[in-house]
Order: C-alpha cells, then structure tokens, then sequence
C-alpha cells in the first residue's frame, strides 16, 4: 500500500477539502486559547506553530498520519543501528557521534561508541595544539589561518557552526576559513595574504577522491611547497579528515594527522564527527562538546517524547501538510540571526539531498510529492528582498522564523529593533490588511489603489524562538531539523540517506573535463558539443 492509500492520507485529503478556505483570522478569532493550544517547547526553544493554517483536527490527522506510516519504527531502526540505507547497505547513525549518554550503540556486532570517542578526543588534542600556539608550522612559526578545504557535508555544516558560533565564543587569534569551489577564484581569494608558515589546512572529505576538494587540496600543497621548499612541510600544514586513510596517507599526511569517520555517517550528517575540527577549532573542545550535548539532547526527545509534543515529528507533518495537500513547492528558513546566514544554506544540502527522490523505497516512481525547495536569508535583510512576494504574490510559501531572545553581541537597542520586527512579520503574514482596513485608514483612495494595499494573509509560519544562540542551542536546532527531514522522508517512503542524484553530473564532467583538454571528436547532443567547442576556442 502506497501511502496515499491509507486511511489517514484520505482522511486527511477529505479533511483538506474542508477547511482550506479557512483563514487565520477566523481560527484565531475564534479560539483565543490557540496560540497555547498550538505549540510544543524543548528546554527554552518555543515552537509556536499556532499561525498554521491548521485546527485540532488537522493536527489529530497529521498524527494519525504518522503512525500509519510507521514512522516510531523507522526512528527506533535508525537508533539501533539498522541498515536503514538500504541503497548503500549502511547504518545511520549520526546519532552515535553525539551520543553523550555513552550507551552502546551497535553496527555488524561491534559498539562503534569507543571510537567515536577516541576519534573525539584526538580531535581535542589537535584543536588544543593549534589554539594553544604548541602546534608549530615547518618554519617554527605559530598558527594564524586554518583553513578547512572540503565541499557538501564537508564544508557547509562546518561553516555555519564557526560563522553561528564566532561571537562570543571564537578564537580571536585564529583566522578560520573554508574553501570549497573549485572556481579557483576561491582559493586565490582566500589565500591572497596569508603567510604559508602560519597556515594549517583541514582536507576534509568522506571519499578523498572528491574533485573539488582534491583539486583545491593539490593547489594548496603547492603554495605551501613553494613557500617551504621541502615535503617535509607537508605533515606540519596538512592534517585530513576522511574514512579514506590508504589516500590521505597517499597525499603525504602522516597518519597520525588523520581523523577518521565512518561509512555510517552520510556526509550531510557529518558536522558532529571529524568534519566538525574546524568548529572545534574556532570555539574550543568544551563548546564543541556543549554543542554535541544540545544535538543528543534533542536526539534524545525525538527518539522518546510522544509524537503530539515531538517537535521534529510535529514541524515535519506541518511541511507535509502544506507541501502534499496545499501544493507549496517551497519552504522558507529565515533566521533572525545575521550569525545564521549560513543555515539555510546547510538546511539546503540536508534536506534536497536527502529528500529530493522520485523514486520510493520498492522502486516505483512515486505520485505524491517529495522534498521541498529549501531556502531563505536572515531577517531583517530578507525582509527588503523578497518578502514582498511572502506578503502578496501568488505562491503560498511556509516558513520557519527563527529568533532569540538575546544578542550574542550586544549593540544599543538593536535587538530589540530585530526581534520587534521578527514578531511584526508573522503578524502581518498571518493577518495581512483587508481592502476595508486599507479605506478606513486612507478614505477617499482609489478602490484600485486599495487592492493595491491589501495583504491578504493566511501565510504559515512556525516561530522558533530560544533565548540565545548557544552552542548548545545549534546543536539542538540542528538536531531538530535533521530529525524532521528523517520523519517526512518515512512518511514519503523513499531513502533519504543515499545521494544517486549527484552521481551524473559527476561523471559527465569528467569526461568533458578531458575533452576540454584534447580535441578528440564530440559526441554529445548539438548543444553541449558546441559549448564544449567555444570553451576549447575561447578558453
Ligand atoms: O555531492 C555529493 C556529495 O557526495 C555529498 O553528499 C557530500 O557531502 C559531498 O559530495 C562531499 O563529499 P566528500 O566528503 O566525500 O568529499
């Protein structure tokens, strides 16, 4: 049975049929216990999720959903070790990496907790050599720039921990840095300046045969050879992270500067294993365990809280709801947190890579859809972009506003100009102004200009609002939307942990990659045989 044949799908189809012309304004209206009724809470993180477009009944049918569709079961698979990436025959357990209960956790027999362990301690070691200034370059010259080369999973979750966490809790005396394009624009940018006795570079890649990173790698070991002059530089400005060891011991890292992780971690799930050294780097082992501490805390209440007050299970049929019944094909992640500019960008990789499938877990291409388009920017910039059309285009567009209730760094009255505004904004996309409010306030106006003015409303939102950013609070936010992909990936019956989509482009690159550098006859539909041959002229 697919899962718009259960019960609860039809359930929830007739129900769709009856309340979607409801408006906010009236279910507000008409409950005023609402905003109590809709919402859920972890620790001090408030999950507001009354300015759904939702009743109680939505909500019992959301549920009801989730049980059919087995999703406690598919949970207690991925917690236990099961191969549950069935496509790559792998556990998944990214759990395992911040599970600070230290339980036992099993792969083909075997705990993997003592190495998690000592792979976390190695990584204290190295972070503390280079923080402390003991850890000296070829020349004998401290470290000034790390810099973490890697791309997908290994650079984006990394990226945004450092830029989320850097204040107040970063090294000011370390200049932590993440290439990932093989545009070498990238690399030449960020190297322009920097003095190779004081640089350390993180090649960090699950496969290490990754091109971009591969690529970036070979160019840093050059300007680090041609500075130094000698090999034997290499093992004091390299160190690697990667399940690969045969190659990075190939690349000229001694293996003692090699962390290792494993094939149960998919990449996009990495930040808590060795790809996490840059954020240990920056914010130092205890906030890196604190941070760990907040993912297995919200870990913890996703594998144990009672569905109606999990709040991954809870944002994950919301998303369901709009995306499967509403038709939305989007979905805003807005923080209001200039330190988060990046977290969308990580959620991005997280959830399209995961849920991004066309094809369920029995083969046959599915007839509901997948995974949503993911994106958004930190309030209060977003708001001069691309609001206008949250607030009055045509497209219904759900989205997630994340705040805090504190600055990380306090400056005058700036929070309270953000957070009025974080507040202000799903105010207006829940209510809007009616062409009546719009003629009271301006009579005599045109009924053109009127409509002109007019918001309509009944925009979705989910207020995610913490007291402050923490490392501990990434690690809970993080968790929390890992946790509400896995759950909307078992309600949609595909494989969220493998990445197949990825692999053609790959491979056609490659072979373009040699064809730009020959000139061998094409093959390849008009098109791309005349792109190629402007690139080999023009190039
Ligand atoms: O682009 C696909 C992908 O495999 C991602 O899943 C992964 O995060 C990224 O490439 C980088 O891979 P690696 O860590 O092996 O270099």
């Amino acid at each position: 049975m697919t899962i718009t044949e259960t019960q609860s799908w039809k359930a929830l189809e007739a129900h769709f049929e009856a309340v979607r012309g409801l408006h906010l304004r009236e279910l507000f209206q008409q409950d005023p216990q609402r905003a109590e009724r809709f919402r859920a809470s972890f620790e001090d993180l408030l999950l507001d999720y009354s300015k759904n477009r939702v009743t109680s009944k939505t909500m019992e049918l959301l549920f009801a959903l989730a049980r059919e569709a087995g999703v406690e079961t598919q949970r207690d698979a991925m917690f236990a070790g099961r191969k549950i990436n069935e496509t790559e025959g792998r556990a998944v357990l990214h759990i395992a990496l911040r599970n600070r209960s230290n339980r036992p956790i099993f792969v083909d027999g075997k705990d993997v907790m003592p190495e998690v362990n000592a792979v976390l301690a190695q990584m204290a070691a190295l972070s503390e050599k280079v923080r402390s200034g003991e850890w000296r370059g070829f020349t004998g010259k401290p470290i000034r720039n790390v810099i973490n080369v890697g791309i997908g999973g290994s650079d984006l979750g990394p990226k945004m921990a450092c830029e989320a966490l850097k204040k107040p809790y970063g090294a000011p005396h370390l200049n932590v840095q993440f290439v990932s394009n093989v545009d070498g624009y990238h690399l030449a940018s960020l190297l322009d300046g920097l003095n190779p006795e004081e640089t350390l570079f993180i090649i960090a890649s699950k496969t290490f045969t990754t091109l971009e990173t591969m690529t970036n790698a070979n160019s840093a070991r050059e300007w680090i050879l041609n500075a130094m002059k000698d090999p034997k530089a290499i093992a004091r400005h390299f160190v690697a992270v990667s399940t690969n060891i045969p190659a990075v011991q190939e690349f000229g890292i001694s293996p003692e500067n090699a962390l290792a992780f494993w094939d149960w971690v998919g990449g996009r799930y990495s930040m808590c294993s060795a790809i996490g050294l840059p954020i240990m780097m920056e914010i130092g082992a205890e906030n890196f365990m604190q941070m760990l501490d907040g993912f297995h805390a919200m870990d913890e209440h996703f594998r144990t809280a009672p569905l109606e007050k999990n709040l991954p299970v809870i944002m994950a049929l919301l998303g369901i709801w709009y995306n499967n019944f509403f038709g939305a094909e989007t979905h805003a992640i807005l923080p209001y947190a200039q330190s988060m500019s990046r977290f969308a960008a990580h959620l991005q990789q997280v959830s399209m890579e995961s849920n991004g499938k066309s094809v369920d877990r029995t083969g046959n291409l599915v007839h509901w859809q997948t995974g949503p388009v993911i994106w958004g920017e930190p309030g209060t910039n977003s708001q001069h972009s691309f609001f206008q059309l949250l607030h009055q285009g045509t497209k219904l567009i759900p989205a997630d506003f994340i705040g805090f209730c504190k600055s990380q760094t306090p400056v005058g009255n700036h929070q309270k100009i953000l957070m009025a505004n974080f507040v202000a904004q799903t105010e207006a996309l829940a209510f809007g102004k009616s062409t009546e409010q719009v003629l009271a306030e301006e009579p005599g106006i045109s009924s053109a200009l009127a409509a002109q003015k007019t918001f309509e409303g009944n925009r979705p939102t989910n207020t995610l609002l913490a007291d402050e950013l923490t490392p501990r609070m990434l690690g809970i936010l993080m968790a929390l939307y890992e946790h509400k992909i896995f759950t909307q990936g078992a309600i949609w019956n595909i494989y969220s942990f493998d990445q197949w989509g990825v692999q053609l482009g790959k491979v056609l690159a490659k072979k373009i990659l040699n064809e730009l550098s020959n000139q061998a006859p094409l093959s390849h539909d008009s098109s791309t045989n005349a792109l190629i041959e402007r690139l080999r002229e023009r190039g």
